[in-house]
């Protein structure tokens, strides 16, 4: 698990907060938008992201990181939300799904779930969509299929809509990919 504060850190300032019985306050970036608050130092990202900024398209299932439905991008990583703490991200740029879409345009990846019905309730699509933006990034628009059911082991479907899922992520890879050679 990614950690922009070594754990110990982020362990020992809450501690002493807890102790103390106080806040801490935390300032990161979220889609682009400097935030600051002060929160208990207990605080999970995905509850100050729910809870605090009203952004609730990161859902949460499980709360014991095995459903991904929580996932969001921590300093272009994808991560677990219920398992970090929010203080533990500050100074950090965080990235929901609402951070996605540009200018009124879908991402990609959301393209593609639309287009290849790759979601059915939509419980665990945005993680979907986090995880799946994440394995692009890391392993290229012309990721396989195999490697990305690999890559999704961590992400649930509770409606078992891994058919379409998969090939949501290809084609949205494939678009991705076709985005960066038009940029290079
Ligand atoms: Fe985080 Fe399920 S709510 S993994
Ligand atoms: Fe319902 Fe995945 S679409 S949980």
């Amino acid at each position: 698990m990614f950690f922009r504060k070594s754990q110990s850190e982020a362990a020992a300032a809450q501690g002493a907060a807890a102790r103390a019985g106080s806040a801490i306050t935390v300032a990161m970036t979220v889609n682009g938008k400097a935030v600051s608050a002060d929160v208990d130092p207990r605080t999970l990202l995905v509850h100050y992201v729910r809870d605090g900024l009203r952004l609730t398209g990161t859902h949460v299932g499980c709360d014991t990181s095995q459903c991904g439905a929580c996932v969001v991008h921590l300093d272009g990583r994808a991560i677990k939300s219920c398992t970090v703490l929010a203080a533990s991200c500050d100074g950090a740029k965080v990235t929901t799904i609402e951070g996605l879409a540009q200018d009124g345009k879908l991402h990609p990846m959301q393209e593609a779930f639309r287009e290849h019905h790759g979601l059915q309730c939509g419980f665990c699509t945005p993680g979907m969509i986090m995880a799946a933006v994440d394995i692009v990034n890391r392993k290229g628009g012309t990721v396989d299929e195999a490697t990305i059911r690999h890559e999704l082991e961590g992400n649930i479907c509770r409606c078992t809509g891994y058919h379409n899922i998969v090939a949501a992520v290809r084609a949205g890879a494939a678009a991705m990919g076709g985005m960066r050679q038009a940029a290079e």
